[in-house]
Parts: C-alpha cells; structure tokens; sequence
C-alpha cells in the first residue's frame, strides 16, 4: 500500500492541515520534506505551474508578471536555512494558552533554491519611498483567532526594505533538490532565512512594494506583540528575526533511560541574523550546566545540531534536562518566557523531564 506522504509526522490540526516533526526522528543536518512541520492558515491553494504567475506591483518603477517558466530561467540561488513556527513549543507555557500546540517539532532545516527577491526589485525598480516589501499568498479564509474579520482575507507579510534586499532572502521553488510539495507552498514560496516562518509566505503570487508601514491581519493582530517603551506606552510591533533557542531532541519527553550508563542527548540550536556559539547542557533541572559539542561546523540561518554523553544516574528516579545556547551577539536564551511575547518566542530553555529506569 502507497504510503501517506505524512507518515511519521504528529498531527496538531487536521484542518487547515498543522503537522509537526517528531523531533526524535531528526538524524541528518537537513530535514527531508516528508519529516517537515506544516503551518498553514487556511487550505493550501491548488495552484497549477501552467497558469501561475506572480505580480511585482506598487512603488515601482517597472511593475512585472512573471510566470513560473520566468522565474525558473532568472539565475538561481541556494540557501540552507532553519525555519521555526514562533509558537513552536507552546505547549511549554504555563499556565497553558490558546493556540496549536506545538511540542518541539514546529521547526525544521532545509536547502531552499530560487530567485533572490532582491533581484526581482531590482528588476521593477523599487521608488525611492517604498519601506516595506509586501508578500501576499493565494490562500484565503477567515481566521479563527479575534478580532476577527468580517470576510474572507489572504495570508500576507511584509519586510522591512532592507530585509527583503537581503541576497539570502529568495522566492523558491525547490526545497532538498526537489519541487516544493503543495503544502510546503508549491509551485512558489518566500523564504526569509533568521526570520520565523511566518515571514516565508507560501503559494506566493503577489509582491507590492509599499510607502507605509503594513499593518495586515497576519502584521500586526496575529503575528504581533507588545513593545515596552520606558514612557510607558506599549506600542503593537510585527514578529520578525528568531532570537537563540535550543531544543533538546533525544531523549523525549517522559523517556525512560537506562541507569548508569551513556545515553547520547542530542539537539539543535539556532539563531537569527548571528551565530550560534556556546550550548550548554543541565541534566539536573539548571543546577549545574557542562558543555555540548556541536556537530555541524557554524553556518549562518542553519542550526548547529549538538550532543552530550550523559552518564546517567544510578539512582532511578525522575531527572529534567534542560539546554541553553548562545550566539556571537552574546545573546542567551532568557530563563524564563517572556510575556510580552503573549503565547509566541518561546525561546527560554524547555524542561525534558526523562525517567531514569531501574
Ligand atoms: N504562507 C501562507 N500563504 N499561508 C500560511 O498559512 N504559514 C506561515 C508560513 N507561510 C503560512 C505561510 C507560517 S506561520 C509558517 S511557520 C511557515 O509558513 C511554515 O512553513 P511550512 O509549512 O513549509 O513548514
């Protein structure tokens, strides 16, 4: 029997399909398609090579369609970059909130190849006044989260200009060498390396460059949070670049380990706009922390996956782990989740209580 392309993954939304990987599975440095988390909003839009096409509107000089062929003959570019849903790992907020969610899986590392964005701007001619650069989906519906609006909207992003200038930031087509899967945003998607992936719109076909700041559902309502201001006025800012965060993938949650021996913990670690330098492990609730060793070599936009020889216990009993990294900036992950973030950047480190068998 044919095998479901989803085998393997953990369904947290059957409809609009929200899947993420059981991180204990993850064995290379790139995650395959089939082992991938899905995000999505709404339905993924059935969209055909043969009709597709994707607009460069607004403050532009040269507006331009471009169809699938188009982009496909433009010169391309490969990029690995680690994408995270930012409410990755809500199910580790206390007390507990509204939302999918999502253990540890909502994150994943791909080699995504396109067109560089920059190279489509520069090719409309972007006027002197644009600031943002925004990206639209062809999926549409009405969102479950209020306010809620009175009809049907799209899913749509927008860039800071200079992060859209970015070389790294493509318009893509192929995810590990292959043909984006219709629900990883086939045939076309953003990819916007450092930031989470809410900002790599799928099934993309429209890009408008605009003069005032975006202020879109997915902008401003979802996707947002509250800026503290030392007068004391909280001002409404976009999510963007994903602060340090590491994951701690074997041993799972509730995973009885054998006693006194060497159990290898093994994990991940990622960064924005930086490099992911230190990671640090605490077999003892965050008492006491000893050093991992990263396996792959630093690479900015992928993780640095690590592990740890755990001599464990002889005593059995209930034992929490906990991972802490840091990158060039001297950033560490907070101890604690900050609420200002609301139920998303849920980057502190995340307790992985194992048992320790007899
Ligand atoms: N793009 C569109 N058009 N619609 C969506 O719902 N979800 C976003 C982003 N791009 C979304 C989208 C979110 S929240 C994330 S985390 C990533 O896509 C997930 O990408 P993936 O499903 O390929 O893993």
């Amino acid at each position: 029997m044919p095998q479901s392309p989803q085998v393997g993954l953990t369904i947290r939304q059957k409809e609009p399909l929200n899947l993420e990987t059981a991180t204990d599975q993850i064995d290379s440095f790139l995650t395959p398609a089939e082992l991938f988390y899905i995000r999505s909003h709404f339905p993924s839009p059935d969209l055909k090579i043969t009709s597709y096409e994707l607009r460069v509107s607004g403050a532009v000089h040269q507006p331009l369609a471009l169809s699938y062929r188009d982009l496909r003959e433009m010169p391309s570019k490969t990029v690995v970059a680690t994408l995270e849903c930012a409410g990755n790992s809500r199910v580790f907020l206390v007390p507990s909130v509204p939302g999918a969610q999502w253990e540890l899986g909502a994150v994943g590392t791909a080699k995504w190849t396109g067109v560089p964005l920059v190279a489509l701007l520069e090719r409309a001619g972007i006027a002197v006044d644009a600031c943002e650069i925004v990206l639209e989906g062809a999926d549409r519906g009405i969102p479950i989260e209020p306010p809620v609006p009175p009809g049907p909207i799209s899913y749509a992003r927008s860039l800071p200009l200079g992060k859209a200038l970015q070389g790294e930031v493509l318009i893509a087509y192929q995810m590990n060498g292959r043909d984006l899967r219709p629900d990883h945003g086939f045939p076309v998607r953003a990819i916007v390396p450092g930031y989470f992936g809410m900002a790599s719109v799928k099934w993309l076909t429209r890009i408008e460059a605009v003069r005032e700041p975006f202020q879109g559902y997915w902008q401003t309502s979802d996707y947002g949070y509250w800026e503290h201001f030392l007068d004391g006025m909280p001002v409404r800012r976009a999510l963007g670049q994903m602060p340090i965060k590491s994951e701690i993938f074997r041993p799972r949650v509730y995973e009885i380990v054998p006693a006194n021996q060497v159990y290898q913990v093994f994990g991940a670690a990622w960064t924005g706009e930086s490099e992911v330098t230190e990671i640090a492990l605490s077999t003892d609730g965050g008492r006491t922390w000893t050093e991992a060793k990263f396996l792959d070599p630093v690479q900015r936009y992928a993780w640095r996956r690590w592990t740890y020889d755990w001599l464990t216990p002889e005593q059995p009993g209930k034992y929490t782990l906990l991972a802490r990294a840091k990158d060039a900036r001297g950033a560490a992950q907070p101890d604690r989740h900050d609420p200002k973030h609301g139920t998303y950047v849920i980057n502190h480190p995340l307790p992985i209580e194992v048992f320790v068998g007899d």
